[in-house]
């Protein structure tokens, strides 16, 4: 399958990742936002692409939405794990009960593909680091489990239903257009917001915890592949990079980038906050042909200049 020339829906097209997926996508297709506008907004929505004001819990809504879709990025998702803890059923009623709903109304209307966006939140704090894709899941939040139980839809859906569906565990993605207001935000989202307003960085912890942090132009890239590889369909993949920094290694690249001398304040750890989280991404490279392009340095240069 080549993606030109398709009919595209994105959900959650109007936030941070899928909107760079309907940016990317909708010169040589014609791409349809799908988005509530909970935590996206409408000037993320890229021109030329339609957006659908709808709510992923409406069944129907997603039905007529889809008619004619030849390719679903299904990226809308309650993002917020401590909204999970303190809601589990809000988070199942989006996360989970609102990814069925997406699988239905692509069986409805005959979408070929789906691709999901999952979390390496459904490992939890995984012994093996880089974790592969065939460690034993072990959720530690409401929107880990939501997020597993999402990709079980996804492959049952292929097997029963022949509809072709890939899950992709994103790690930490980084990129413009993150929100940096919640509190939750991604950290790197946050930083270069202080650093643009002339504020310290607050680090929870000694800093040395490690991420895999990922350029939303990789991911971009994975859900791409993603939508067109053959002998996929069923298959969950980690999209990270494969490397784990830690926030002190970042804040000294971010220090060197700027030629600032950052203040950076240390405050307690975060419970249930990991140590190191990192990606192993050979399945990855080796079905999707998938290899993250963008090194840090990079990615935070254009996301400070954003
Ligand atoms: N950013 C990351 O590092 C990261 C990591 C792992 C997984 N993910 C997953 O990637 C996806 C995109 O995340 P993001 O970082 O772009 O977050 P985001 O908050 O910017 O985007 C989510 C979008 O979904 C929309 N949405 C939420 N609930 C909806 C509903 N009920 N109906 C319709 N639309 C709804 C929001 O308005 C928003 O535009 C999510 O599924 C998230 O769980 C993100």
């Amino acid at each position: 399958m080549k993606l030109k020339d398709s009919s595209i829906v994105v959900t959650g097209g109007a936030g941070f990742i899928g909107s760079w997926i309907a940016e990317y996508l909708r010169a040589d297709n014609n791409v349809t936002v799908f988005d509530n506008l909970s935590t996206g907004k409408k000037g993320n929505v890229p021109n030329g692409v339609e957006l659908i004001n709808g709510d992923i819990r409406h069944e129907n809504e997603l039905i007529k939405a889809f008619k004619g879709a030849d390719v679903v990025f299904h990226q809308a998702a309650n993002v917020q794990i401590p909204l999970s803890i303190e809601n589990p059923s809000f988070d199942s009623d989006v996360n989970m009960r609102g990814t069925l709903n997406v699988l239905e109304a692509c069986r409805k209307n005959d979408v070929k593909r789906v691709v999901y966006a999952s979390s390496s939140a459904l490992y939890g704090n995984p012994e093996k680091i880089p974790t592969p894709e065939d460690t034993i899941p072990n959720p530690l939040s409401p929107y880990g489990l939501s997020k597993l139980t999402g990709e079980y839809y996804m492959k049952i859906y292929s097997s029963l239903y022949g509809i072709e569906t890939v899950s992709l565990r994103y790690f930490n993605v980084y990129g413009p257009r993150q929100n940096p207001d919640s509190p939750y935000s991604g950290v790197l989202s946050v930083f270069s917001k202080n650093i643009k307003e002339s504020r310290g960085l607050t680090v929870f912890g000694d800093g040395r915890q490690r991420r895999d942090f990922v350029s939303v132009k990789d991911v971009v890239e994975a859900n791409i592949l993603s939508a067109t590889k053959d002998n996929v369909s069923g298959l969950a993949f980690n999209i990270g990079t494969g490397i784990a920094l830690s926030l002190n290694d970042v804040i000294s690249t971010l220090g060197r980038i700027t030629g600032k001398n950052l203040n950076v304040i240390y405050r307690e750890r975060r419970q249930g906050d990991a140590k190191k989280s990192c990606a192993d991404i050979s399945l990855a490279k080796e079905k999707l042909g998938f290899t993250p392009k963008v090194e840090l340095e990079e990615g935070l240069r254009e996301l400070l200049k954003s």
